[in-house]
């Protein structure tokens, strides 16, 4: 396993900042929470104890300890504040509800994400794709991430609802959008007054929630009066029975399509921004993508059966998703008092593992802030922990999209670099500044210029 869990203070117990360092280093916190947890793993070792929000906060940075936070000790563990915060608008899906219901909702809800069901979803992202790069002209300068936020919902609306949404697409994306502002609300003081009341932000969120209220319920009632596989996951997840012969109920069904539509398309647009933008600083590895892209693909529209073939496309998606992991965080929150490693967890203590700062940590990753997507050739990832990495999380918690996010990320990349380069724009953004809130993503426009190839 390499080296040894490092802990500091007596040797036993957990050390970390006091809240007075954090008020300190407040303004840190505030700005760029990743990047304090990273500061934490560096100053205090693998296990940091500190306080936030008035309660005792555990942050895991040590592969072992991360694997007994998500996997052995997951049976302990409720979902985060955020999560729980979050049922207000998602309600009882995949990413909010606790188990049982959870586990019985993850079986209903597999077979949309089998293996060979994401397979027929690559020539979905190719087309989108290709689609989108048919409206670039070179030389243009635009905000990647907005592109890439549409063609990430274009791709899931084709998916899980067999729907171009065309018209409805922008509305949609801001409806999305608006979301996110909801959080911050959550966790102010008396939020159900809150949510019933009618400040202008609250009341965009009601809005947008009833306009993907009547967008899903209206495909849910297409379907059920025209039942049949459409080759969508929504078929898969009005179709799906469980053991005892049950199925989802409407509002089951509207919780699901709602936790994917949001969980399935803000993230992978991120890591593909986030790859084009280191794509554009490395000219050298951006040639050698165009290259294996060209060879493979001879010009044609890449389909699922090229994705074996792809490997250095995967690769930079994989290292876009390590430097910049669109869940920076994996929390839990304890249900109950337990022991680990000889102390005790308390009830209601947060715990946190963080994919920033493990996924940065110099033990496992040489000259961690470098972008190398030689990282994960075969060799090189043979003597890495395994939870060195885990942008998908782990245990029974594991993103159910991980599948269909690596094709889509491979092949979007690789539609991309076959006739397309990504370059910064002098002037602008020399590094990279991230806003860490729900999701890790750039903060401000992310403006590159594109030229052909
Ligand atoms: C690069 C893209 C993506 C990243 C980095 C990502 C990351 C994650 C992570 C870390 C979790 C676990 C959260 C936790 O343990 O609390 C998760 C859960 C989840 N993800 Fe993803 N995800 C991505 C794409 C997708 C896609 C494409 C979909 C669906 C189309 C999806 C749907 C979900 C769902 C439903 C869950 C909840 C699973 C459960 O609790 O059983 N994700 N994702």
């Amino acid at each position: 396993m390499g080296p040894q869990i490092r802990l500091r203070a007596d040797g036993v117990t957990p050390a970390g900042p006091t809240v007075w360092a954090q008020v300190v280093k407040g303004g840190a916190f505030r700005l760029d929470a990743a990047a304090l947890l990273r500061r934490n793993a560096e100053e205090y070792g693998d296990l940091v104890f500190f306080k936030a929000l008035g309660r005792p906060v555990l942050q895991f940075n040590h592969p072992e300890l991360v694997q007994e936070m998500l996997v052995r000790d997951a049976p302990h563990h409720h979902r985060n504040l955020v999560m729980q915060k979050s049922k207000a608008v998602l309600g009882e899906g995949l990413l909010t509800s606790e188990e049982p219901l959870h586990m019985r909702q993850r079986r209903l809800a597999a077979p949309a994400f089998h293996r060979q069901r994401i397979a027929t979803y690559g020539a979905v992202i190719a087309r989108y794709t290709v689609a989108m790069t048919g409206e670039w002209k070179p030389g243009a300068v635009f905000d990647v991430r907005s592109e890439m936020l549409l063609l990430a919902l274009r791709i899931v609306a084709k998916t899980l609802f067999d729907s171009k949404f065309d018209d409805e697409v922008y509305a949609i994306a801001a409806a999305v959008d608006s979301f996110q502002g909801f959080l911050p609300l959550a966790f102010l003081p008396f939020p159900e007054l809150i949510q019933a009341t009618a400040i202008p932000a609250m009341r965009r969120i009601r809005r947008s929630r009833e306009l993907l209220d009547a967008l899903i319920y209206r495909m849910i009632a297409e379907r059920r009066a025209d039942p049949g596989d459409r080759g969508d996951l929504l078929s898969m997840l009005l179709g799906s029975v469980d053991e005892e012969g049950g199925r989802m109920s409407d509002a089951q069904v509207r919780d699901e399509c709602l936790t994917i539509l949001l969980a399935g398309h803000e993230t992978t647009a991120n890591a593909l921004s986030f790859a084009a933008w280191l794509l554009a600083g490395d000219p050298e590895v951006q040639e050698r993508l165009g290259q294996e892209c060209s060879e493979t693909l001879g010009g044609r529209v890449p389909e699922a059966a090229d994705y074996a073939r792809l490997g250095l496309a995967e690769r930079v998606f994989a290292e876009a998703l390590r430097l910049y992991p669109p869940v920076w965080v994996t929390a839990r929150t304890a249900a109950e008092a337990y022991e680990h490693r000889g102390f005790e967890i308390r009830k209601g203590t947060i715990l946190v593992a963080p994919q920033f700062a493990v996924q940065r940590d110099a033990r496992w990753w040489p000259e961690p802030d470098r972008f190398d997507p030689d990282r994960f050739t075969p060799e090189a990832k043979a003597g890495r922990p395994k939870f060195a990495y885990f942008p998908f999380g782990a245990g029974s918690r594991q993103c159910i999209g991980e599948g269909l996010a690596w094709m889509e990320g491979t092949l979007a990349l690789a539609a991309i670099a076959q006739g397309w380069k990504f370059e910064r724009v002098s002037g602008e953004r020399e590094t990279m500044r991230v806003d860490p809130s729900v999701s890790l993503r750039p903060k401000g426009p992310l403006r590159l210029r594109v030229e052909r190839r």
